[in-house]
């Protein structure tokens, strides 16, 4: 065909005929030119959002540009492959007229341009895509509904959460290169997992590596700001639908040694707290160490002596200690029933529908879809007609509980407070007590939180505020 064109078209496309004159190279040629096509042909529906499945993310950002430059790795290694076996004398050599390899020889010169000039237009693509692939796999498109199954309950419960427009990888990855390579490496093992399905379900909690909270939290919370007290008010219902309200009154206290309050306590300026935990959930807690500018008091729970301290394993407590569910809070099912009756998505006037609902809740389903027929029709057969109810009750279900990643109540515990979980109390239980005796991880009442209203109907508190 060459011989059919015009001869300077002909010289300024010898190099093509270097490029594909062997099997390989061709391969390499198909290769980046498929990926090339489909690319160009899915980026408008991506881009326009009407691409139907979330997996079109991978493919436009990961497998397009894998398939693309493995293809251009593949060209060069045909090339050489092919002229080796040929050895010196080759007549394809001759007749393309590189056997010179000067710069005197126009022909290798042209090569060396037309080489030039394309790998110039690989790496402005290569660059391209690369930043793109990074941008997206830091997308919460990507950490979310991508891996659909695995991350739907972190996913579900994040998105009506504070931090429902801070990206998954902020916290996970945080700012820094070493992290950012770490995590690529252990994204990719989990790629993989996912793709030949051996991920643990549910996902293992606390995650042993997490990168230490304070460089990432601190990026945009600095302890020493949020300081003081902060009004909370929890609403509670009775089983005979009673609306009541807890309100707290939370000593919250700024990073600042000399004030009190919790911040100030655990993550204040020079204070550092390490603990040993003998369970790998971080809930059964021996030993406290507390130093204040260097000077260290120890804390043990009754019958631990030194020697039982060498078997703990140590952690220094930071913000995820306590806010160890920041994102993506799991509820219990008397919570989760509070949320959705105080909402109003659940009628509260409907006598018993609580008792009847928490029942429901608690039942064992053996997949989402079991869930999603048997709750509103136990609901509705309770209490017909009572339709908007039955599915506010499915809601407070699909909100926790995840057959799938056998994610169900209580799977995930809370650490922030100490009423539904452990807690606070791990330490403050009026037991860890220095060697000597005298001094206490207390649980004053009043050292946390001054209690304004327990469960009362109107708190007085609140009438007095203006809130009611
Ligand atoms: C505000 C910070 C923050 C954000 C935002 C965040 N996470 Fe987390 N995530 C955490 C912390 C802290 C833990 C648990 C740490 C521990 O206990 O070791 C965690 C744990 C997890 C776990 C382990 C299993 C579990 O539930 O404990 C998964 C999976 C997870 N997160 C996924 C996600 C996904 C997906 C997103 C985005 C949709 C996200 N996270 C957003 C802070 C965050
Ligand atoms: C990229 C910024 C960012 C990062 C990183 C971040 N947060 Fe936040 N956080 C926010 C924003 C924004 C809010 C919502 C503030 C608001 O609604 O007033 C918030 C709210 C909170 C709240 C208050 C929740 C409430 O009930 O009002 C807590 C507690 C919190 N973050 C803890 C953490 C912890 C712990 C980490 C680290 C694991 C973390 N945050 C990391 C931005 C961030
Ligand atoms: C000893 C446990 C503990 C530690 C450690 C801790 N916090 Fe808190 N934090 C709390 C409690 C308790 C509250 C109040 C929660 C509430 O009102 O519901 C709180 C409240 C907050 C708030 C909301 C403040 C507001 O004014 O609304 C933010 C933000 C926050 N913490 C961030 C952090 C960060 C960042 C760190 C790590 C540097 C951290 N916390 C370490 C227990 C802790
Ligand atoms: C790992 C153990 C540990 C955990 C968990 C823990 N604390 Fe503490 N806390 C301590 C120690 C140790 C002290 C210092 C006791 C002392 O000074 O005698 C302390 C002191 C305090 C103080 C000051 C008490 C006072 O009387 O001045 C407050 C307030 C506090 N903690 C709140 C909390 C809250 C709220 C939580 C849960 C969200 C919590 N702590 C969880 C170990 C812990
Ligand atoms: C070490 C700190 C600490 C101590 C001591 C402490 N609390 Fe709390 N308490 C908390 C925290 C943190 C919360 C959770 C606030 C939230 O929901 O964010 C809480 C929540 C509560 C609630 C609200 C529960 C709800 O959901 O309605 C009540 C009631 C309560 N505490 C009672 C007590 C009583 C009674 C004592 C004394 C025996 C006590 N607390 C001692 C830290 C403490």
């Amino acid at each position: 065909m060459a011989n059919q064109l015009p001869p300077v078209w002909r010289d300024r496309l010898s190099p093509l005929v270097l490029l594909s004159n062997n099997l390989i190279s061709r391969i390499g040629v198909v290769l980046v030119t498929t990926a090339t096509v489909f690319w160009l042909f899915l980026l408008p529906s991506y881009l326009s959002g009407h691409a139907g499945t979330a997996y079109i993310g991978i493919v436009l950002y990961l497998l397009l540009p894998g398939i693309f430059f493995a293809g251009l790795l593949i060209i060069p290694t045909g090339i050489y492959l092919f002229h080796r076996r040929l050895g010196p004398g080759s007549p394809l050599r001759a007749a393309i007229g590189i056997s010179v390899l000067s710069w005197a020889n126009q022909e290798f010169r042209r090569l060396l341009t037309f080489v030039a000039a394309a790998t110039f237009a690989n790496i402005v693509i290569a660059a391209n895509l690369t930043y793109r692939a990074v941008d997206y796999m830091d997308s919460v498109q990507f950490c979310g509904p991508t891996c659909h199954v695995v991350m739907k309950p972190e996913f579900t419960a994040y998105q009506n959460s504070p931090h429902s427009k801070v990206e998954c990888t902020k916290c996970h990855i945080g700012p820094g290169a070493s992290w950012f390579v770490q995590s690529k490496l252990s994204g990719l093992r989990q790629v993989f997992a996912v793709a030949f399905n051996t991920y643990e379900r549910p996902v293992a909690t606390p995650i042993a590596n997490l990168r230490p909270a304070r460089e990432t939290c601190e990026g945009c919370h600095w302890p020493d700001r949020y300081g003081g007290d902060r009004l909370k008010i929890i609403p509670h219902f009775g089983d005979d639908g009673t609306a009541t309200k807890s309100v707290l009154l939370m000593h919250i206290g700024g990073g600042n040694v000399a004030g009190a309050g919790i911040h100030s306590k655990h993550v204040g300026a020079g204070i550092r707290v390490r603990y040993g935990h003998s369970d790998r959930a971080r809930q059964n807690i021996p030993y406290v160490e507390y130093s204040l500018n260097g000077a260290k008091r120890e804390f043990f729970a009754a019958n631990t002596t030194q020697a039982d301290v060498a078997k703990l394993q140590m952690r220094e407590m930071d913000c995820v200690d306590c806010h160890n569910r920041p994102s993506h809070t799991m509820e219990t099912p008397e919570r989760a029933l509070d949320r959705v009756m105080a909402s109003g998505e659940v009628d509260a006037k409907l006598a018993g529908v609580r008792k009847v609902a928490m029942e429901v809740l608690k039942r064992p389903y053996p997949s989402s879809a079991e869930a999603e027929k048997e709750i509103p029709t136990a609901i509705l057969r309770a209490f017909p007609g009572a339709a908007k109810s039955a599915q506010g009750v499915l809601s407070a279900w699909q909100r926790n509980v995840f057959p799938d990643m056998k994610v169900t109540w209580g799977t995930y515990i809370n650490n922030l407070g100490h009423n539904d979980f452990p807690g606070c109390f791990r330490c403050h239980d009026e037991k860890h007590a220095t060697a000597d005796g005298k001094s206490k991880i207390g649980q004053d009442c009043n050292a946390c939180h001054s209690l304004l209203a327990m469960e009362e109907a109107k708190p007085k508190i609140l009438q007095d505020l203006g809130v009611e």
